[in-house]
C-alpha cells in the first residue's frame, strides 16, 4: 500500500518537486516507513531517499537540494521486500547511467527468477527489493522510448504492481503502469498528474482518469496516452472527483475502517501472493526455520492478543486437522505467567498486526527463553516482534489506521493457513492434491468476498435500525466461535455496547438465561456440508433462543434453507469450505458495528480509551 506521485507540468522551478512533495504528504495516511523523489533535470535523473518520515526525506533536500524541473516522481514505500532502510527506500535505479529511476507498489511476484537472470547478466544489486529487480529490467529493455520499454517489461512480470519511471532523454515524461493495483491520473492544464490514490493531487486538480487493468500511461504537459500491455491503444475511466482531501484520503468511504473493511479482497490476495506455486505447492523461502526442526515440532502454541488471538483460535482448527500437530491458543499476557510447558519442539506463533503490542512481545521473548522456535506472523515490517523472532511470515494487508482490526484479521487468518499448509506439506500429512484443493479455494476467497461485499446494504440497514441497542450477544461454533468473539470485540470497542459472543454449545451451560424477548442474537451458522452435524446442532440453537423470544439474525450460506423458519434475518454468504468460512462470516459483524457506530455519530476509527498499538503491559 504504497503512496506514488508522479508530475509533469511547463512551469520550471521547484514546482515538481513541491507537487510530489506535497502529494507524499497526502499520502501519509497510508502507513509507510520510507520515502524518495526523484526528477529529470540537466539531462541526469536526480534523486533522494531516506528511511523514515518525509521528514528525514525533507531535510536531506534542505542538506543537498536537487535542481529545479519540471518532470517529477515521489514514493512513501510500506516495507514488503526488504526491510525499512534508505537503500531499499524507493525511488530505484535502473543502469549504470543513472539516467532511469522507477518507483513500484505492490509485490512482484517473481522476481527472484528475474532477478537471477540479471545477476548471471552481471547486473548488480544495491537493495534487497523486487522493485529494483524491474528498475534493471527497464534499463535493460530501453532503447530511446520508455513507454515501449515500460511495455516489454511488464509483461514479464507477475504479481501486483503500480510502476511509475522517468528517464534523462525523456524530459517532460512520465510513464505509469498498473496490475492488481491501483493508479490513476489527474488532467490539469498545461500539466498532468499520477497518483495511487486521488489524495496524491486532489490540490491541483479534480479531473481524474482511472486506470484499468494492464495499462500503461504515458503523460506530458499536454498529452496523456494510454495503452495495454499489449501495446493496443486503451481508455481509462475518466471522473471527477468530488470527495474533499480528507475523504480522499480515505478513498470516498466515511472512515478509514470501512475503507480497509473494503480493501480485504487485496489484503487476502496479496497476503497469498508468491507463495505457491503453479501446481498448488506452498513455497515459504522467508521462512527461517530448518525443515528438520519443523518436522520435529511436537506443539503449536500460538499467543497473541484482541482480534489477533481470535485469529489464531480460527487457525487452530486448521492447522490441527491439516498437520495433526496439537495447537494450543494463549492470550499473550497469559502465557508468560502459566509456566507453560515449552521445549525445543515448540513452535511458538506470534501474531500480531503493529508488531509492537508489548504483552505479545514479552511472551515472544518468555518463549525464547524456554528454547522454543518462535514465528511471528505479523503487518508491519521490521517491527519489533519479527526481530525477537526466529523467522517471519509478513501478512501483505497494507497499512491499518483504523484502531479496529479487520483487513489484519482475515490476512492473519490467510497468514495461519498459508503456515499450517506448509506444515502439512513438510510432513506429508496431505497430500499434493488436498493442499493443491485447499489453495485453490484460498484463491478464490478474494472474488467471494468482493461479491459479498457488494450485498452489505440490508447489514448496513440493520444496523442502522439497531444504533440504540444496549447489548447484543453472538453466538458460533467451530470456527464459527472465535467469529462470534471478534464480532462481540468490534461492536464492544468502536459502538460501546455490551456485547459477548459464546461458544453455541455452550447456551444450555448457563447463556441462555440471557434470552429474552427483542433480544438481538447473531448466529454464524456452518456450512451444512461440515461434518459432524454442526449444522444441525447449529439450527437448533437458533430455535431455542427463538422459541425465548431472541431476535435471530442468522449469517448462513447461500441456499442453507434450513434456517428460514427461525431466522428473523438472514445474511448469506458465498458457499466455502468449512475451515475457510470464517474469511467471509466475520464481514457483516465488521460492516454491522461499522455501520452501527457510525451511526451512532461515533469517531470509528479512533474509539475512546483505545489504541492502535499497544506497546505498554
Ligand atoms: C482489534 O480490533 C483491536 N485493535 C485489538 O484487539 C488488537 O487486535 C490487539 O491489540 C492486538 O494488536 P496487534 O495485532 O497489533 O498485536
Amino acid at each position: 500500500m504504497c503512496g506514488i506521485v508522479g508530475y509533469v507540468g511547463t512551469t520550471s522551478g521547484t514546482t515538481a518537486l513541491d507537487v510530489v512533495m506535497e502529494g507524499l504528504a497526502r499520502l501519509e495516511y497510508r502507513g509507510y516507513d520510507s520515502a524518495g523523489v526523484a526528477l529529470v533535470a540537466e539531462g541526469q535523473v536526480a534523486a533522494q531517499k531516506r528511511a523514515g518520515k518525509l521528514v528525514n526525506l525533507r531535510q536531506a533536500l534542505v542538506d543537498a537540494p536537487l535542481p529545479a524541473s519540471r518532470t517529477a516522481i515521489g514514493h512513501t514505500r510500506w516495507a514488503t521486500h526488504g526491510g525499512p532502510t534508505d537503500q531499499n527506500a524507493h525511488p530505484h535505479r535502473g543502469g549504470d547511467d543513472g539516467k532511469l529511476a522507477l518507483i513500484h507498489n505492490g509485490i512482484i511476484e517473481n522476481f527472484h527468477s528475474l532477478k537471477t537472470q540479471l545477476l548471471a547478466d552481471g547486473v548488480g544489486f544495491a537493495s534487497e527489493t523486487d522493485t529494483e529487480v524491474a528498475a534493471q529490467l527497464l534499463a535493460q529493455a530501453y532503447a530511446g522510448d520508455l513507454t515501449e520499454a515500460m511495455r516489454t517489461v511488464v509483461n514479464r512480470l507477475e504479481g501486483a504492481f503500480t510502476l511509475l519511471a522517468v528517464h534523462a532523454d525523456n524530459p517532460g515524461v512520465v510513464v505509469g503502469a498498473r496490475r492488481n493495483s491501483p493508479l490513476v491520473v489527474g488532467r490539469g492544464e498545461h500539466e498532468n498528474f499520477l497518483g495511487s490514490d486521488v489524495a496524491a493531487f486532489i490540490g491541483h486538480t479534480r479531473q481524474a482518469i482511472e486506470l484499468g487493468q494492464d495499462q500503461i500511461v504515458t503523460i506530458t504537459p499536454e498529452s496523456i496516452d494510454i495503452i495495454g500491455f499489449d501495446g493496443a491503444p486503451a481508455q481509462g475511466k475518466p471522473y471527477e472527483v468530488t470527495w474533499d482531501a480528507a475523504a480522499a484520503e480515505k478513498g470516498g468511504h466515511r472512515s478509514f475502517m470501512a475503507k480497509e473493511i473494503a480493501e480485504q479482497p487485496h489484503a487476502v490476495a496479496d497476503t497469498l501472493l508468491g507463495r505457491t506455486d503453479e501446481s498448488g505447492r506452498l513455497v515459504l523461502d522467508e521462512l527461517r526455520i530448518a525443515e528438520e526442526d519443523l518436522r520435529r515440532v511436537s506443539k503449536i502454541t500460538i499467543i497473541a492478543c484482541g482480534t489477533a488471538a481470535y485469529a489464531g483460535m480460527v487457525a487452530k482448527y486448521a492447522i490441527e486437522h491439516w498437520t495433526r500437530i496439537p495447537c494450543e491458543v494463549e492470550l499473550a499476557h497469559e502465557f508468560r505467567y502459566r509456566d507453560p510447558v515449552i521445549d525445543s519442539t515448540s513452535l511458538v506463533v506470534s501474531i500480531s498486526q503493529s508488531g509492537e503490542t508489548m504483552d505479545t512481545l514479552m511472551a515472544v521473548k518468555h518463549a525464547n527463553d524456554l528454547g522454543a522456535h518462535t514465528l511471528s506472523i505479523c503487518n508491519t515490517h521490521g517491527s519489533t516482534i519479527p526481530r525477537e523472532s526466529d523467522a517471519v511470515l509478513y501478512t501483505h494487508a497494507g497499512p491499518e489506521i483504523a484502531v479496529a482490526s479487520t483487513k489484519a484479521f482475515l490476512a492473519q487468518i490467510t497468514a495461519s493457513y498459508i503456515l499450517g499448509l506448509y506444515l502439512a506439506q513438510l510432513r506429508g500429512t496431505l497430500s499434493e492434491e488436498e493442499i493443491a484443493e485447499i489453495t485453490h479455494e484460498l484463491g478464490e476467497v478474494p472474488h467471494k468476498l468482493s461479491h459479498l461485499l457488494d450485498s452489505m446494504d440490508r447489514v448496513r440497514e440493520i444496523a442502522r435500525f439497531m444504533a440504540d441497542s444496549r447489548s447484543v450477544l453472538f453466538l458460533g461454533r467451530h470456527v464459527g466461535f472465535p467469529v462470534a468473539l471478534e464480532g462481540a470485540l468490534k461492536l464492544k470497542e468502536i459502538a460501546y455496547i455490551h456485547a459477548e459472543g459464546f461458544a453455541a454449545g455452550e447456551l444450555k451451560h448457563g447463556p441462555i438465561a440471557l434470552i429474552e424477548p427483542g433480544q438481538p442474537v447473531f448466529i454464524v451458522v456452518p456450512s451444512p456440508s461440515t461434518a459432524h452435524g454442526l449444522h444441525g446442532k447449529v439450527v437448533s440453537n437458533i430455535q431455542e433462543i427463538r422459541a425465548r423470544g431472541a431476535r435471530t439474525l442468522v449469517i448462513a450460506e447461500e441456499g442453507d434453507d434450513d434456517v428460514v423458519p427461525f431466522a428473523d434475518e438472514i445474511i448469506r454468504v458465498p458457499a466455502t469450505p468449512t475451515l475457510l468460512a470464517p474469511l467471509l462470516t466475520v464481514v457483516p459483524l465488521q460492516v454491522f458495528a461499522c455501520e452501527l457506530a457510525t451511526a451512532r455519530g461515533l469517531d470509528v476509527d479512533q474509539p475512546r480509551n483505545l489504541a492502535k498499538s499497544v506497546t505498554v503491559e
